[in-house]
């Protein structure tokens, strides 16, 4: 359902009101606290196979259903595809050396199921190519001293899976996961000791079979989408059990998962149902997988919430599917540790007014979301430290690794200078370092994202990265923005030692963003020298010794 204009404006006006009613959080929220992390604390960055590596048809790698949805035309930003995306496939010891000058202890990428197995099908046959470029990733990433964290898999799914079938709607999907991960632990398991099954399954299935606007474009109103995340959470269950039975004893690693979810703020934190409502939308968020993978079931809020709805639609069954209870004994316990990935904070309002037509995800929380239109440009960052403390206590505080955070820039043009970011960056993190004191077991950092990257449907037109990559070039340069400069020194510090020094690095970062900016805003004429030295100059050398030996056989004919 999209919201109608008179929704929105009634949004606004409640909005309005609330934000006057409600505190902007306990007053210890808006102090930044001076300390350091525990010892062996993790600082990272994240990417994914499909936003950065390109080469989609090289090297005997299989389309994925991103590739034929890109590739058709299909995403809102047509004409962007990742054929070649910020070209890591070619350019990885670039990229390990990027790292290397951040400074981070891990770097968190996924591999691409259709690279290793081009059908998806792991009988079919495995591309000895495809192993061997995330082998030599892996070694490189070890020769630097940096862990690898990996993705099993972040949204790739291989197209002839869907094709044949119906991708994530299908049981069997499970126990082909299963076969792709255990050759992973197999091929890779020797070097690599954290692994997330799965990246943000939740909307990997709620744009793919409900809103369609990722592939595979279906749009399954309020069943689909709870299909495939019951096949998704029975292919990570299968998984966990392959590594924990086959793989643990030797490879002494862990298996988690990465799930992602704003923090959702009662809008007036003084009505009770304004205050459920914002509990339920981190169950239908996080609860949705996190729930089953370490409670066992799904919330009592969505199975409440949509039996009731499918009974008043006249369903002899809810669509959301239930578990056995011998499937619930397997699926208990199934991660070593929780992946956490977040971006932003929503304000949540019970909704008052009858659903709009038809089955809905959106329909099923019975809520209604506000943005503030006041939203600072550094974020809010006390939610991180709110969501941390809510999947403490909900799912047996488990040891949690941020594992996705971060914030867009939404221009095509470059700007290194992202004091923005840097400041949301100082203030996430801060946020994550006072969780940490409350008694969160967060084990680690990783900042969403290493490079700007194809960002799915919105095609090149937002930029996550510490590096800025210029994707109109052929060998797609990478330069530094500011707060690649600030986390660097915030790493190196392990924390935030002083307001001083804290405000030293800040200045620091702006200087060197202005000296990058100006190298960048020299490279058109760089790569005119550069086109004159590859181009002009071989070109007019061959000229000149086709004419020398023209002139030496004129010559030489004249001797004779
Ligand atoms: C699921 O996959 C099997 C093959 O394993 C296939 O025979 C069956 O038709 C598929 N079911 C659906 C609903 O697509
Ligand atoms: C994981 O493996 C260990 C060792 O084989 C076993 O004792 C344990 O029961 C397994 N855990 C689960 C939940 O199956």
């Amino acid at each position: 359902m999209r919201p109608t204009w008179g929704a929105a404006l009634w949004g606004a006006l409640l909005l309005a009101w609330g934000l006057r009613a409600t505190r902007k959080g306990p007053p210890e929220d808006g102090t930044f606290y001076y300390g350091s992390f525990p010892q062996g604390f993790s600082w990272g960055v994240g990417s994914s196979a499909f936003q950065t590596e390109g080469a989609w048809e090289q090297d005997s790698k299989g389309p994925s259903v991103w590739d034929t949805f890109t590739l058709s035309g299909r995403g809102r930003a047509p004409g962007d595809t990742a054929e070649v995306a910020c070209d890591s496939y070619h350019r990885v010891q670039e990229d390990v050396a990027l790292l290397r000058e951040l400074g981070v202890t891990h770097y968190r990428f996924s591999l691409s199921w259709p690279r290793l197995l081009p059908t998806g099908v792991r009988a079919d046959g495995l591309n000895q190519k495809g192993l061997r470029f995330y082998s030599d990733l892996i070694d490189a990433l070890l020769q630097s001293n940096i862990t690898p964290v990996v993705t099993l898999h972040h949204w790739d799914l291989p197209q002839p899976l869907q094709a044949r079938w119906g991708g994530w709607q299908n049981a069997s999907m499970a126990a082909l996961f299963r076969d792709y991960a255990d050759l992973c632990f197999q091929a890779f398991g020797d070097r690599v000791r954290l692994w997330l099954t799965f990246a943000d399954p939740r909307t990997m299935v709620e744009e793919g079979y409900e809103t369609g606007r990722h592939p595979p474009g279906l749009q399954l109103q309020g069943t689909g989408l709870y299909v495939a995340a019951h096949h998704i959470i029975k292919a990570h269950t299968l998984a966990w059990h392959s590594y924990n039975s086959t793989w643990r004893g030797r490879q002494r690693g862990l298996v988690g998962i990465s799930l992602s979810c704003s923090w959702a703020e009662p809008l007036d934190a003084g009505d009770p149902e304004d205050l459920e409502a914002a509990e339920r939308f981190l169950h239908f968020c996080l609860g949705w997988f996190a729930g089953p993978i370490f409670t066992g079931d799904y919330p009592q809020a969505m199975k409440q919430n949509i039996g009731r709805k499918s009974v008043e639609q006249g369903l002899e069954r809810s669509r959301l599917p239930a578990f056995s209870r011998q499937e619930q004994g397997l699926i208990r316990g199934t991660a070593d540790f929780l992946g956490l990935g977040h971006f932003t904070t929503r304000y949540v309002a019970a909704r008052s007014w009858p659903a709009g037509q038809g089955p809905s995800y959106r329909d099923d929380q019975g809520l209604q979301e506000l943005a503030d239109p006041r939203w600072p440009a550094a974020g809010y960052p006390w939610g991180i430290r709110r969501l941390l403390h809510f999947a403490q206590t909900q799912y047996g505080d488990p040891p949690i690794y941020v594992s996705e955070n971060g914030v867009p820039q939404r221009t095509a043009c470059a700007q290194l200078c992202d004091e923005w970011r840097v400041r949301y960056l100082r203030g996430y993190v801060n946020e994550v370092l006072k969780a940490i004191k409350d008694g969160v077991r967060v084990r680690g950092y990783t900042c969403w994202s290493l490079l700007d990257q194809f960002e799915w449907d919105r095609g090149y037109a937002e930029r996550y990265g510490f590096y800025f990559v210029d994707f109109a070039s052929t060998v797609r340069p990478r330069y530094p923005k500011a707060s690649a400069h600030f986390y660097k020194r915030m790493v190196q510090a392990n924390g935030f030692p002083s307001a001083q020094e804290v405000g030293r690095w800040h200045l620091q970062a702006l200087e060197s963003c202005s000296i990058n900016s100006q190298m960048l805003a020299a490279e058109p004429l760089r790569s005119h020298m550069q086109m004159v030295t590859e181009i002009v100059v071989p070109t007019v050398g061959t000229l000149c010794v086709l004419l020398a030996a023209v002139l030496l056989a004129v010559l030489l004919r004249r001797r004779c």
